[in-house]
């Protein structure tokens, strides 16, 4: 008689077998499925994952104590400004938004509580000298740069976006290329708007003659956005401070294209523009940390 072939073990595995093969494959359809209908990249709490640094962390903290150290210390004239409705208004901006989604109307009521004017012949942009031009504005304060206005102060250097389910994303946020409409780009992009439409007289922009693709870039926040706002019936000039690195290179002169191509910018909105190449007390700083070179000797023709 043939083995009766109803042992407990083949038994097991004749059954065992077909289902793991339907589980898996029922496995791979989910996966398959949830993939096709939600293309976003989501971390394991639902929320979306982008490339850049996440919301800075005690956001709230920080806005409110940079606001205060401003209205208190840095410009006791904005005493009356109301940091916690700042506070507020920004989280209402972007807070449960999709962080590619910012509209400039979101940051409306912000923007129109946190203006303050600038007094004329004070206003100084900057592009690709960001380290130089808050030393020099922190060693003189005749000028004043975005970072240095209560807009730039509460915002600078920390990053925030919004996430549909929890709120605020905390893990990451788009990156400029990512999406251009991102709560931090969107808002510097106002800041920056306000601050071209508030200056008034003969305005300073440093630029940096020591970068190989010009120093004046029209796609730049400078280029694309502050000299677009600035108004000709209330500004008469701007004046380029084209700084190079004391080792060098130096890529660009006050004669070179880039800064012809800003020139006819603004000639062509009937401002004036004037350059002046390695203004020298803003040099005098760059010495402070290279204080045995040719150019930063007191009589720097002379050599020794
Ligand atoms: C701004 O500078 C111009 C000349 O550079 C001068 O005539 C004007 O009085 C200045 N305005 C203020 C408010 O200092
Ligand atoms: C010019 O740009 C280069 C490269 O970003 C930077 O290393 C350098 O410090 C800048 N120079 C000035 C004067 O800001
Ligand atoms: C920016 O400059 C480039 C040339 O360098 C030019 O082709 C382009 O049209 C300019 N863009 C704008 C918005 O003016
Ligand atoms: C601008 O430049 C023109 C010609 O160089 C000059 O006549 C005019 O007075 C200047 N305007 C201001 C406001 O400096």
């Amino acid at each position: 008689m043939p083995v009766q072939n109803s042992s407990p073990t083949i038994w097991c595995r004749r059954l065992i077998l077909p289902g793991v093969i339907v589980l898996l494959v029922t496995a791979v359809v989910v996966v398959v499925v949830l993939a096709v209908i939600n293309p976003e990249q989501k971390t394991t709490t639902g929320t979306l994952r982008w490339k850049g640094k996440g919301t800075t962390p005690n956001l709230k903290e920080v806005i409110l104590g940079r606001c205060y150290n401003y209205i208190t210390i840095v410009n006791p004239e904005l005493s009356s400004k109301d940091c916690h409705n700042i506070w507020m208004r920004l989280l209402s901006a972007f807070m449960y938004k999709h962080p590619c989604s910012m509209r400039e109307e979101d940051y409306y009521p912000l923007m129109n509580m946190a203006r303050h004017s600038i007094p004329c012949n004070k206003s100084l942009f900057w592009s690709k000298t960001n380290n130089l031009v808050h030393r020099y504005t922190k060693a003189n304060h005749d000028f004043i740069t975005l970072e240095d206005t209560l807009l730039g102060y509460i915002a600078d250097d920390i990053t925030w976006c919004g996430s549909s389910d929890l709120g605020i994303n905390y893990n990451s946020c788009p990156k400029r290329n990512e999406c251009e409409s991102n709560p931090s780009s969107m808002y510097w992009k106002m800041a920056s708007k306000m601050f071209a439409e508030a200056a008034c007289g003969t305005v300073q922009v440093m630029l940096n003659g020591s970068i190989d693709n010009g120093a004046f870039r029209n796609d730049s926040i400078f280029g694309s956005v502050e000299i677009l706002n600035l108004n000709p019936d209330k500004v008469s000039a701007v004046q380029v401070w084209l700084m190079h690195d004391i080792e060098g290179p130096q890529s660009e002169s006050c004669t070179g294209q880039s800064i012809q191509m800003l020139k006819s910018i603004l000639e062509n909105r009937k401002i004036n523009v004037t350059c002046k190449e390695n203004y020298r007390p803003v040099q005098l700083l760059q010495c402070a940390s290279n204080p045995n070179h040719a150019t930063c000797r007191l009589c720097p023709y002379v050599t020794q």
